[in-house]
């Protein structure tokens, strides 16, 4: 069911920091910082020839990943994201297997103008994983 590894998110108490880290000493390609209000995070995209990572930083209060970085004062990874072809159809098949999807289990449009939904870290070797239709 799933595909590929759509991207890496990574949580960082220092956006730009983070950022200088990937294209000065790591020699990524690094995208300038995106505010995506409606999940409350600051995005820099790292482009990678077979993937992506994300940086994420806090925007706004109530952060989905404030406690994170409480809990991981030097940054930490915060999920991973497959992509599935059809994500009703994904959902409704890890549903069946017992899975929990968060919220309120409907998909919702991600960074990258795409449906996603998360599925609960405990029922998926201690990751948080989202899903993305492309
Ligand atoms: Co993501």
């Amino acid at each position: 069911m799933i595909g590929k590894l759509n991207h890496v998110a990574i949580a960082v108490p220092d956006l730009n920091a983070a950022t200088a880290l990937y294209r000065d000493s790591l020699g990524a390609e690094v995208s300038a910082p995106v505010d995506v209000a409606e999940h409350g995070v600051t995005t820099v995209f790292v482009t990678l020839p077979n993937t992506k990572i994300e940086l994420l930083h806090p925007l706004g209060e109530g952060s989905p990943i404030a406690g994170f970085l409480e809990r991981n004062a030097a940054g930490g990874i915060h999920h991973i994201c497959y992509e599935v072809a059809d994500i009703h159809a994904a959902r409704d098949q890890l549903v069946e297997q017992g899975l929990r999807v968060l919220g309120d289990g409907e998909p919702k449009i991600g960074a990258h103008g795409k449906p996603v939904l998360f599925l609960h870290p405990k029922d998926l070797c201690g990751t948080l994983v989202e899903l993305e239709q492309v």
